[in-house]
């Protein structure tokens, strides 16, 4: 797909796969599901992702991080921060969100994602209770205190136009599945919130019961 929306390659015929995303979920001992982490730069989406990574990836889940500023490197390097690049950064991340889901493997995401529409879009992409939208909740106020990137001082100097926040809008999710308080919690407090949502809604099973399915396996 374009950025339009609109399919440009014709005669394309999707192949099945025979090793399935649910063969693969059992053989992981996991389901698979996308967290989308979505706040203000500097609101620690990031630290949080990658903070949940560890403990996952400790307890023998499969996951993989996506970080806004790692992706414009690459895949999305030819983006910049107008409506209609962000609108596409996202869209692409989206896709290959989905993508990642049929490999068995928990994707998180870590960008902005200013636009509510835009994270929609990619929600209804995928089955119900596979996405999973993360608040990073950290005001304008607090993620500028921080400045860990020196980015507000430049947006406020008008050497960044554009900058969300402050001269670009973010709008805040209405019905995440999670809202965690990156801007006054500690990281480990928002990082247990994490996994005892995965916990109860079945994406992870508890280390105990992955331990037996370990087991099991050998
Ligand atoms: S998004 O809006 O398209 O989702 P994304 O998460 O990929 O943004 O990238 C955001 C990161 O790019 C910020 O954390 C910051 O380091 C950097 N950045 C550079 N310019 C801007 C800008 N104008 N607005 C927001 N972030 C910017």
């Amino acid at each position: 797909m374009s950025a339009s929306g609109t399919k440009k390659s014709s005669n394309v015929v999707w192949h099945q796969a025979t090793v399935t995303r649910k063969r693969r979920e059992d053989q992981n001992g996991h389901r698979s599901a996308i967290l989308w982490f979505t706040g203000l730069s500097g609101a620690g989406k990031s630290t949080l992702a990658h903070a949940v990574e560890e403990q996952l990836h400790t307890s023998g889940v499969r996951t993989f991080v996506f970080d806004g500023d790692n992706v414009r490197h690459g895949l999305c390097s030819d983006l910049g921060f107008s409506d209609t690049d962000r609108v596409e950064n996202i869209r692409r991340i989206g896709e290959m969100s989905k993508l990642i889901i049929e490999t068995g493997v928990v994707a998180m995401t870590a960008f902005i994602s200013p636009f509510r529409a835009d994270r929609d879009k990619v929600r209804a992409l995928v089955n119900e209770g596979d996405f999973i939208e993360v608040y990073c909740h950290a005001s304008v106020d607090q993620c500028e205190e921080r400045d860990v990137k020196g980015l507000y001082a430049k947006a406020r100097a008008g050497e960044i136009k554009h900058f969300t926040g402050i001269s670009s809008p973010y709008e805040a999710p209405e019905a995440p599945e999670l809202i965690v308080e990156t801007g006054s919690q500690p990281v480990e407090a928002c990082v247990d919130q994490v996994l005892a949502y995965l916990e109860e809604h079945g994406v992870i099973v508890t280390a105990k019961q992955y331990a037996l399915h370990a087991a099991k396996g050998r």
